[in-house]
């Protein structure tokens, strides 16, 4: 019989660990000493690929789990990955989270955790395995696209209210993969050696911001090892930093097959064993961890421990009768994917004006490329969704520009995949593809090529990647062949990571596309057109090449490392605090997009030139829309401190702000710095320092654009 339905006795007759109306503490209290210790230990490890059992004899129910962190992941079989064949999964594709990452609108991240809450919720799951919040730290990492980009503060800014969104719905977010999963290859048995400063200041901000202020449930570690021990059984990252520190009270989730030791889980904070290929009772926390506590190996009390956050997750999800019971592709949903798809998209590059396409002199319109057919949505791994649709870039474009312009479709490459992935059906003679690709563009107004990655094996792909900074597929020379017959050329990319783009400099458009989800093509379609005016910024730098990224400015040590050991000597300075620092000019910028529009900025104002290290600093500038059309502008506030006793990045974002104008509309934007976010993590006292002296606080359009800096002394 399922929970809550038709079997809850009377409210009298209810022991306390079934009776809402008590604190739920006291109902774990109660639960757990009516456990025995078979009951307790089968609550530690799966039942299924995505399940673990609760305690049938007390009526405690099952949790169940999915990916993903874009949509709900389509059902697979009880006891393997393979897809069942359910019809009832279809959901809506959301924009993946490098494209919430762009809209740098924390009231959109909270609009799309709870419409996919809401997902989740009616689809029956209790805990969704998302969000990853695993930092961009090499433009190679197969993953990139889950993420959220290469900043610790945008990222925690953003995951907040989409924790909260999802939770909402009494279905908890498990943030993942805690922590330092930066590269998919060796991803199970690569160790990284990561100082305690960079871990603190940037791969653990966000994961502690979704703990602390997003407040997460659930929290999965990663396959990765640190110091000696894997991240899922490990004594540092679980116990003493997450749960003692951070006062998580949530259940630690391995990542899938991410246990390899009974007495380090048992120990060591790992909660739920998911995911091994063995027979459930042969997990490492199943019937060998039984037999640690019977001979008294390990203290029962850190079983207890277990179950405590167990029946805690329970109690505020399976076991919350309160709770929504959520919608499947509702007009709400597909429009909060729609918008951040309108949002997230950026335009890189504008020279001559070709965008927004000018309709009436544009007669003829050629769409080159793959990407334009391609669905995404079902792939990638763990975060694949079965979506209900998906609009393909050249179903989008012919919707919104068909009937006044001629449009044609050249795919002009072929990446070779399975013909289910495709829509178009291949044809595989990339010779042939690319002849009639040139002679198409050759006779047509514009040419949008819409190309990039995809989630092919060694692209944007779970388990693997890339192995090139490089476009696939000769799309480079494809592009200098299309150029040379029509200058007229948009570059769209569909990617989920930063890609070489040098090449793409002399095309006079350049738009990051993303994976856009269901509403890709019409998302697409209108920023092109100019229904909607870019306003998506970068979550990631593009460097120039690869060589001027940290992580692969040394040897082979720091990325993929050596002897399965990743060094991350460039510590600190991760994205574009390595190329601030080092005075590299990436090719486009952290935070860089531009608009259709113009936007002017006043000098800011402080309310105070001294502050102290609790104080607020509360900024404010105008800032005025000069150009002819409506948009948004994201302003950023980076804050440095030129004189510190330790090395400190060139500069760090500290804030930032979106704001829509009208056609010639001014606003005041104001905001607020708390200074003990500035601290710097010291390693000699192991504690936040503020160390007091002068700080610049930096007010720009982008990190490589800064408009004003102004001066200011912490005491
Ligand atoms: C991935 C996780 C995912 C899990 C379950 C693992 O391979 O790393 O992100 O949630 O599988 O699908």
């Amino acid at each position: 019989m399922a929970w809550g339905v038709g079997c809850s006795p009377q409210k009298e007759e209810l022991p306390i660990y079934l009776d809402d109306s008590q604190a739920i503490e006291a109902r774990i209290d109660d639960a757990l000493q009516r456990l025995t210790l078979e009951e307790k230990v089968a609550l530690c490890h799966a039942q299924s690929k995505f399940s673990s059992p609760g305690v049938p004899r007390l009526g405690i129910p099952e949790l169940w789990m999915n990916d993903g962190p874009f949509g709900v992941r389509g059902e697979v079989l009880y006891n393997s990955w393979e897809n069942a064949d359910t019809n009832n999964d279809f959901c809506t594709a959301f924009p993946a989270l490098t494209v919430l990452a762009a809209t740098w609108d924390p009231t959109l991240a909270a609009r799309y955790g709870n419409a996919l809450g809401e997902e989740a919720r009616y689809r029956r799951k209790d805990v969704l395995l998302a969000p990853g919040l695993n930092i961009c730290r090499t433009p190679l990492n197969g993953r990139t696209f889950e993420y959220w980009g290469e900043d610790p503060f945008l990222t925690a800014t953003l995951a907040v209210p989409y924790i909260r969104g999802i939770q909402k719905n009494g279905v908890a977010a498990c943030v993942k993969h805690f922590a330092v999963n930066n590269q998919e290859q060796w991803r199970d048995s690569v160790e990284v050696e990561v100082s305690d400063r960079a871990l603190r200041e940037i791969y653990f901000p966000a994961f502690k911001a979704a703990v602390q202020d997003g407040g997460a449930w659930a929290l999965m570690g990663a396959y990765n090892l640190l110091r000696g021990e894997h991240c899922c059984h490990n004594d540092f990252l679980l116990n003493k930093v997450l749960k003692e520190e951070w006062g998580f009270d949530g259940a630690v989730i391995s990542d899938w097959g991410g246990v390899h030791d009974t007495k380090e889980a048992a120990m060591n904070g790992t909660d739920i064993e998911m995911g091994t290929l063995k027979p459930y009772e042969e997990y490492y926390m199943a019937d060998s961890m039984l037999a640690l506590f019977r001979r008294n190996e390990v203290p029962v009390a850190r079983l207890d421990d277990k179950v405590r956050r167990i029946l805690r997750l329970n109690m505020r999800t399976a076991m919350n009768r309160t709770r929504p019971y959520g919608s499947l592709n509702s007009k709400e949903h597909v429009a909060v994917a729609r918008e951040v798809a309108e949002q997230g998209i950026v335009l890189l590059k504008n020279d001559a004006g070709l965008l927004p396409i000018d309709l009436p002199k544009v007669r003829s319109i050629a769409v080159i490329g793959e990407n334009a057919v391609r669905r995404h949505a079902g792939g990638g791994g763990a975060a694949k969704v079965k979506a209900l649709y998906e609009v393909t870039p050249l179903e989008g474009i012919r919707a919104r520009f068909g009937d006044t312009v001629r449009i044609d479709y050249a795919m002009g490459y072929c990446s070779d995949t399975p013909l289910e992935d495709r829509v178009v059906p291949p044809q595989y003679d990339n010779a042939k593809l690319r002849k009639e690709a040139i002679a198409l563009a050759a006779v047509s107004d514009v040419v949008l090529f819409i190309g990039g990655l995809n989630h092919n094996r060694y692209q944007d792909s779970e388990a693997f990647d890339r192995e090139s900074y490089q476009l696939p597929y000769g799309q480079e020379q494809l592009i200098e062949d299309i150029f040379a017959v029509n200058k007229n050329v948009v570059l769209v990319l569909v990617s989920g990571s930063p890609v070489d783009l040098c090449f793409a400099q002399k095309l006079p458009a350049i738009v990051e596309g993303w994976y856009c989800g269901s509403e890709s093509g019409n998302a697409l379609a209108a920023v092109l057109a100019g229904d909607v005016n870019p306003s998506g910024k970068l979550p990631f730098s593009f460097p120039r090449k690869l060589e001027d990224c940290g992580a692969h400015a040394f040897d082979a040590k720091t990325y993929p490392g050596e002897n399965l050991k990743t060094t991350y000597t460039e510590d600190i300075l991760v994205g574009y605090r390595w190329y601030d620092t080092k005075g590299i000019a990436p090719l486009y910028a952290f935070g860089y997009g531009l608009s259709y529009t113009k936007f002017e900025y006043g000098a800011p104002e402080i309310d105070r030139k001294t502050y102290s290290k609790d104080g607020i600093v509360h900024l404010g500038f105008d800032l005025t829309n000069v150009g002819d059309l409506a948009g948004a502008e994201v302003s950023q506030v980076y804050v440095s401190q030129p004189g510190a006793s330790v090395m400190r990045p060139a500069k760090e974002l500290k804030g930032f702000a979106k704001t829509y104008l009208k056609k010639g509309e001014t606003k005041r934007v104001e905001i607020d710095l708390p200074v003990k976010e500035w601290a710097f993590w010291d390693t000699r006292t192991s504690s936040w320092v503020v160390e007091p002296g002068e700080f610049l606080i930096h007010v720009g359009a982008s990190s490589d654009d800064i408009k004003f800096s102004v001066s200011v002394n912490v005491e």
